[in-house]
This record gives structure tokens, C-alpha cells and sequence, in this order.
């Protein structure tokens, strides 16, 4: 440490892409060693991406399937018998690419693994062979061992509670069979005993009451229940799903939206859910088609994996024994291990089982499980298809849930998934901007976060070999394979770590390269390392800094880091750190009543004023690296610590790599899409605003303090905020200024500026409420003080119709005009 702090020009090396480690938080070690045995033996050591995704033999064969065969769902083509255990092959020629499928284990549906050497046994044996090629009617031709299959395999995985089995093809025809029976048994109920009545006979026949009661099921905003006919009605994740076909009269509920970090929200969450479950109650007395069940997911997947807590189900649960209506709970995408226990509502401690819980996906057979036997229709054929399940499914299933077992795969999900969530948590600390919402704390592998460049960051995991998937509007989510094991996290690069550190690189390029340009020009015999995530970026930093030493590692190679900076006067950017300036907006953030688009007076001053930042700072933890320094200031006086807070930054940057900033640009580009300019609200906001020269010269004067010995206390440490700011303008006038620029340029034919709804604004552009609904007001004191720094390129005003033309020139150029 000491190391760090110490300042001599003649050895100075800086590092400044280097991001700090934060600490993992531990687990037991035992815990660990046991999830982290090895499960699949002969899979590849790591995912290896040689072509495109799909591959170029995957399109072509693509092409052709498509002649006869809709294809635009396609990932790609798999050769599955090239794929092991958690990688995916595509099909190619000489080229192989291998994905780790992360997301969906294909669609949440594979437990073990491809070609699994246990299950392939199974496939070979003399039952399965029977299964296959005799394939028995279950309704009427069971195959003599059907009870010991179901016995030995489906039920011995029955929920606590449940011990009667209703076996299906799909998980929607699971959950339209278990409606059915919900539909039958309330009307077996009120029917008291009675026959069947000639009217109920002949109106069921012409779709009619009392025949064909006007009954329903409750589900929920945002759940997903499948795309038949029934369960499409109880599906609301995508109006996609549900367009031009018919619907059933039912009812929605609203579902809890929690805020996160759950920590931090516990009464508003609280009282979130309150609000729903009256809400429930109310549909349930009021709706005009009585309600008979409710079905509910335990995570809502398909919509965004949204979550609720244990007493919020606990609650549920009573609600719907007291009006006496059936609880279905949909496990066809939680079921089966990955949320840490073998079914996800086992998380909730329910004093009463649901009525039913229906299952697919990873089980490979479909069906419900239930224990009322009044649950079975009075009389045959009332529940019946031609299947009724699979054999087949229901013998790879009992092997499955052998090697869970054997394996203890539950346990070592569980385990998994504790790794899995501690370093995406220290991920969101990185990237505050990009991670957002971490959820699925103690749910396994069942893990997911809110994205604001979901797409983007998908479509470069693919190229590093890792296939994660999207939910929802902005949601990555997570859903590994039972044998995803903590090496499969470690062992090679494309995770979300260095899919966001690389495309984070890009922005920090920006800066960096800016700063880069600075020091070598003011600082010609200083030597400077810098450490970059991968070989092309290094190749084009070495090319434009010759005598810059590239380090091409990770921030996550903790010796790397360690060793590069102990070898360095100063290191940049965390002992001098650059933020983003939405600091000064976290107040307005954090309050309830805040509008967006409004504006404030409050101007921060980072001389006289240094208190009212430092206890802005100590306010919001979840600004955990800006913290973190000033722990260090704190305790550690000798490093000389320094905070650099930049607002908007604008102009184009002198490094290789790039030299786009973002907030002008992203604006720019979204008036240019929508053909006229936006803005959030009113947009009488205010946000401070820097040119990036200016702010690679006040870092560059911060360096050259450092290297020079400068131990002044104003300089460092708890004093050490600096404000990067030259001018100040709101986001109304640089929307307008925008638009001036756009129409002159003949960009754009409307110059009315569309005034965002803050609640819809970040579908529009990027965390539209933090970078562009809020005040980040501040005077650039210190810098200009005490380092003598002051700006002098370009104000922004002038700056605006360049950003125009060149994000026009950069649309025309993706788009191949
Ligand atoms: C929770 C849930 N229920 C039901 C279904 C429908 O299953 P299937 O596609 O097998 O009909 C899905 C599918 O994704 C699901 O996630």
C-alpha cells in the first residue's frame, strides 16, 4: 500500500484501466469444495468461439431448413454430438463454435447436461426401448411397471403434501389440465351430489351456462403460463403472445414490483405486497366471473423474473384457503433444483401445500402434482388425451432425479449460486450504471439483474462463448444447468464481468485515452503501464503510445493487479478515481416526490462546500467504490487519494479506441431515430458539463501533484473532491440546440421537442431519468484553486452541432448508407 502512495518521477507508472477488487464476501469453504468437484468429465475446458453465432455452415443449413420450416427463432443448429455436459455446439464444417448456455439449459429444460453418459444408458435400456417403440395410451394401455416407474421416479419428487400425479406433454397443457380440474371440482361442488341436469347436458354443448359455467382463474401481471388456448388467457408477459387470438373473461392481479436492494426498500416492499394481496382479495369477491383458482409462478419468469417474498405467498396462500379457492403454483421453469431447493415454493415454509403444482421443462415429463382426490373428476374420460404423459419422459426423469440425488446437485446449486451472486454483486458495485435491480439472493442459479444495454451486452457474451438470455424489457437472466459448477463461473473470459468490463473498456477509453494523451504529451519521461482487457484494444493503445506498456489481464487477477500497482507511483483511475457526476443526483433519486425533468438550486461547491459531498457520498453506500475511497482516505492517510467527478462530458476524445462520450451523443441519436428532438419532462434540469480535453488536463494536474511529492491536505484524501466542471446548461436547451443543429443540417423536419414521460422515458434513451431527468449542479473550486487548472476548450454550445453531424455520420455508416 505504502508502495502505492509513494510519488517519484523518475519510476512513475500508471495504470489506468485498473479497477479495484472488492472483497468477496465468504461462504464455508467445505460448502465450496464440495460444489466444486468435478460433475461431467469430459467436457471442454472452456467455450470455444471460432466462427460467428451461427456458425457459417449453421446458416446455410438454416437457409434451407427455412424453405420449409419458420426459422426465425432460431439460435442455431446444434450438433449434438459434439455438445458435452454445459456447451452447445453449433454446426459447422472445419470451424467449431461452443457455447456454455447459461440462460436457458436450452429453454430451462436440460438438467444434466448434453449427452449425459447416465441418461444415454437409460435410453439403451430394454424399458425404454419398449417405451419408444410400443408407445402405450397411458389412459388406457399402461405398461405393467407403470405404477413402480411413477413410484420410483415422478412421485419420489413430489412436493411436500402432494401425492397424486396428473401426467402431461407440455408445461401449458399442464397447466390447462390442472384449470380443468379446478373447473370440475368447484363444480362437482356446487353441483352438491346432483347428476348432471339436461340443461347443463345440452348448453355445454353449445358453449353455454350452466353447462359451460362462467368461471375463472386468477393470474397475475406479467405471468406466463404457456401460449395454448386456456393458459393463454392466464399468460401476460408480452402482448406478442396474446395478439388476435381469442381470450377468456378472467382476472389479472397486479404482482409485488420490489425494489432493490431488498435491504434497503424493506417497509416500501412491504407494503407493496400488502397493496397487491388486497387487491387479490378484492378480484375475488367482486370479479363477475366467480374465480375458482389462482395460479401464480413462484419467480415470474418469462415476465422479467420478478419476485416476491416468502410471506408474501404465505399470505396468498391463506387468502385462497379462506375463500376457498384453489391455489395452482407453476413450476414448470422454477421446478427442478435451480433455485436452490428441488421445487422453488419450498422456499416459502407454506403451512398448507398448494392444491396444485404443475412441472415440465427440466423434468422432461409435464403434469401436476395434488392430493385432494376430489381433484379427480367423478368420471373417466372427463381428464383424458390420448398420452396422458410420456413413458419415455417418465424413465429419463426417475434417472434424473437419481443423479440429482446422487450427486446432491440441489445442494450444490445452492451453493453455486451463493458464488454466482457474490461476484455479480461486486459487479453491480462496478458498474453501478449497468447492473441493476441483482435479484435471486438464496434462489440458486435462478439469478437475473436489470440491464439498460441488455441487447448489447447479450450479443457480446455470445461472442465470448457465453449464452445468457433476456426476460422482460431490460432483464439478463441466468439459468445454468444443475451441473453449471463454480469452475464453469472461473475458468475462462466471456463472463458478465468481462462482457461488461469490455464494453465498459470502450467508455472508459474515452477518458482513458484522453488521459493517456495528456500524459504523454505533458509527462514524456514518465513511464506508464496500462492494463487492458484484451489483446486488440492493447494492440491499438501500443500502437498510438508506443512507449506505454500494455498489460493485457483482468481486474479480477487479483496478483496482476497487485503487482503492476505495487510497482507504481501512482495509480489511476481508483487512487485517482473518475465517477460519474449522477452522484450529485442521489438525493434527488432516493426521494419519493422528485420529478424528473424539474429543476433545483442546489449548486454544489467543492472548496467551501467539501462537507455537504463527503456526507452526500457517505450517504448513498450503494456508491460503493466512492465509499471505499474514502474508507481508504480515512484510514490510510499516507495514499493519497483523489475523486474526480465529472458531469456531462463532451467532445471528441484524442485516444484510439474511441472517442464518443455518451450523454450528447445518445441524445443526438435519439432525435435523429424519432425524427424530432426529446427531452425528459419539462426538462428544466440542469447537469454541469466538461469537455473531455479539459478533463484529461485537471487529471493530468492531479497526477503530476502526485508525482511531485505534493502531500497538501486540501489535495487528497476526504478533501480530494474534485468537481470537473466548465459550464452548466439544462437539458430543455440542450435538447433545443440539438434540434437547431439537426434541422440546419437538414437532419430532421420537426423541431417540436417531445417532452418524455418520465415513467416511459428510459425505453427511449438510456437511464433516461438518472442522465437526463436529473440536477447535477456543481463549482469546479478546488481544481481552479488549488491546482491551478482551468478550461479552455470549446464550451459545449459550440460543441453541439459537431456531436450532431457526427452521429449522423456514425447511423449512416452502421446502417450502410
Ligand atoms: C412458468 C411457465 N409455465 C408454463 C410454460 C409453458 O410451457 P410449454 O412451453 O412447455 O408449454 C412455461 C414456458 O416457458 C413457463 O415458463
Amino acid at each position: 500500500m505504502s508502495k502505492l502512495a509513494r510519488c517519484s518521477l523518475a519510476t512513475a507508472a500508471v495504470v489506468p484501466w485498473c479497477a479495484l477488487r472488492l472483497c468477496v464476501r465468504g461462504f464455508s469453504s467445505t460448502a465450496y469444495r464440495r460444489a466444486n468437484a468435478s460433475i461431467f468429465d469430459n467436457e471442454p475446458a472452456r467455450p470455444a468461439v471460432c466462427t460467428s453465432i451461427p456458425g457459417p455452415r449453421s446458416q446455410e443449413a438454416i437457409k434451407e431448413l427455412d424453405r420449409v420450416f419458420d426459422t426465425r427463432s432460431l439460435n442455431m443448429l446444434v450438433d449434438y454430438d459434439k455438445s458435452r455436459g454445459n456447451y452447445i455446439a453449433d454446426v459447422t464444417a472445419t470451424f467449431f463454435s461452443m457455447w456454455k448456455p447459461l440462460r436457458f439449459a436450452q429453454i430451462s429444460s436440460i438438467p444434466l447436461g448434453y449427452n449425459n453418459p447416465r441418461l444415454a444408458e437409460v435410453a439403451s435400456s430394454r424399458a425404454m426401448v419398449s417405451a419408444i417403440i410400443n408407445r402405450p395410451a397411458l389412459g388406457n394401455f399402461p405398461p405393467s411397471g407403470w405404477a413402480e416407474t411413477l413410484r420410483t421416479g415422478i412421485l419420489r419428487a413430489a412436493p411436500k403434501g402432494l401425492n397424486q400425479i396428473f401426467a402431461s406433454t407440455t408445461g401449458s397443457d399442464a397447466n390447462e389440465t390442472a384449470y380443468k380440474a379446478a373447473f370440475i371440482w368447484r363444480r362437482a361442488r356446487d353441483r352438491g351430489g346432483k347428476p348432471f341436469s339436461a340443461e347443463e347436458l345440452d348448453s355445454a354443448m353449445v358453449n353455454q351456462p350452466p353447462g359451460a359455467p362462467k368461471y375463472s382463474i386468477l393470474s397475475f401481471a406479467g405471468g406466463f403460463h404457456g401460449r395454448l388456448f386456456g393458459s393463454l388467457s392466464t399468460t401476460h408477459s408480452k402482448a406478442i403472445h396474446k395478439l388476435d387470438i381469442p381470450a377468456f373473461d378472467w382476472p389479472v392481479a397486479p404482482f409485488p414490483r420490489l425494489k432493490y436492494p431488498l435491504s434497503d426498500h424493506v417497509a416500501e416492499n412491504k407494503s407493496e405486497e400488502e397493496c397487491c394481496l388486497q387487491e387479490v382479495e378484492r378480484i375475488i369477491t367482486s370479479f363477475h366471473n366467480p374465480v375458482v383458482a389462482a395460479v401464480i409462478e413462484p419467480i415470474q419468469s418469462e415476465g422479467g423474473d420478478n419476485h416476491a417474498s416468502p410471506s408474501y405467498f404465505r399470505r396468498l396462500r391463506e387468502i385462497t384457503k379462506r375463500h376457498n379457492l384453489l391455489l395452482i403454483v407453476d413450476e414448470v421453469q422454477t421446478g427442478v433444483g435451480a433455485t436452490g431447493k428441488f421445487w422453488a415454493h419450498e422456499h416459502w415454509g407454506l403451512e398448507i401445500p398448494p392444491d396444485m403444482v404443475t412441472f415440465s421443462k427440466k423434468a422432461q415429463v409435464a403434469g401436476f402434482f395434488y392430493a385432494d382426490t376430489s381433484l379427480r373428476p367423478d368420471k373417466p374420460y372427463r381428464q383424458f388425451n390420448t398420452w396422458m404423459g410420456d413413458p419415455v419422459r417418465a424413465l429419463l426423469f426417475r434417472e434424473i432425479y437419481d443423479e440429482v440425488e446422487r450427486l446432491g446437485l440441489v445442494e450444490k446449486t445452492a451453493v453455486v449460486g451463493k458464488y454466482l451472486y457474490t461476484k455479480l454483486e461486486q459487479l453491480a458495485a462496478r458498474y453501478p450504471g449497468e447492473i441493476h435491480n441483482l435479484r435471486g439472493k438464496d434462489r440458486g442459479t435462478f439469478l437475473a439483474w436489470d440491464s439498460p444495454r441488455r441487447d448489447e451486452v447479450l450479443k457480446l457474451a455470445k461472442t465470448r462463448g457465453v449464452h445468457m438470455g433476456g426476460c422482460g424489457e431490460t432483464t439478463v437472466r441466468l439459468r445454468p444447468m444443475l451441473i453449471f459448477q463454480e469452475e464453469h463461473v472461473q475458468n475462462f473470459r466471456g463472463w458478465p464481468w468481462i462482457t461488461y468490463g469490455e464494453s465498459q473498456d470502450r467508455r472508459i477509453c474515452y477518458i482513458g485515452g484522453q488521459v493517456l494523451r495528456e500524459l504523454t504529451r505533458a509527462h514524456p519521461g514518465c513511464s506508464i503501464a496500462a492494463l487492458i482487457r484484451n489483446n486488440e484494444t492493447a494492440g491499438r493503445i501500443s500502437d498510438a503510445f508506443p512507449k506505454v506498456r500494455t498489460v493485457v489481464g483482468d481486474l479480477d487477477d487479483a496478483e496482476l493487479v497487485e503487482r503492476e500497482a505495487s510497482q507504481a507511483s501512482v495509480v489511476l483511475p481508483y487512487w485517482i478515481q473518475i465517477s460519474g457526476a449522477s452522484g450529485l443526483a442521489a438525493p434527488e433519486l432516493a426521494s419519493p416526490s422528485f420529478a424528473p425533468g424539474s429543476a433545483s438550486s442546489v449548486v454544489y461547491d467543492d472548496l467551501t462546500g467539501i462537507e455537504d459531498i463527503r456526507a452526500l457520498v457517505r450517504a448513498y453506500l450503494s456508491r460503493a467504490v466512492n465509499n471505499y475511497l474514502l474508507d481508504v482516505a480515512a484510514q490510510t492517510p499516507s495514499i493519497k487519494t483523489a475523486l474526480v467527478w465529472p458531469p456531462v462530458i463532451y467532445g471528441a476524445g484524442e485516444g484510439p479506441v474511441n472517442q464518443r462520450s455518451i450523454q450528447v451523443p445518445t441524445l443526438a441519436r435519439a432525435t435523429l431515430e424519432r425524427g424530432h428532438p426529446v427531452k425528459v419532462a419539462e426538462g428544466l434540469n440542469r447537469w454541469g458539463n466538461i469537455h473531455v480535453r479539459d478533463l484529461g488536463r485537471l487529471i493530468c494536474s492531479l497526477v503530476y501533484k502526485a508525482l511531485r511529492g505534493d502531500q497538501r491536505q486540501e489535495l487528497w484524501g476526504e478533501n480530494g473532491i474534485y468537481l470537473a466542471v466548465a459550464g452548466e446548461m439544462s437539458f430543455a436547451e440542450l435538447s433545443e440546440r440539438i434540434s437547431r443543429a439537426a434541422l440546419e443540417q437538414k437532419l430532421i423536419n420537426s423541431e417540436q421537442i417531445e417532452a418524455l414521460e418520465p415513467s416511459s422515458a428510459d425505453t427511449v434513451l438510456p437511464y433516461a431519468t438518472v442522465f437526463y431527468g436529473t440536477n447535477a449542479r456543481g463549482k469546479a473550486r478546488r481544481a481552479s484553486e488549488l491546482l491551478g487548472w482551468n478550461p479552455h476548450e470549446e464550451p459545449l454550445e459550440t460543441d453541439v452541432p459537431i456531436a450532431v453531424a457526427e452521429e449522423a455520420k456514425r447511423r449512416a455508416q452502421e446502417r450502410g448508407d
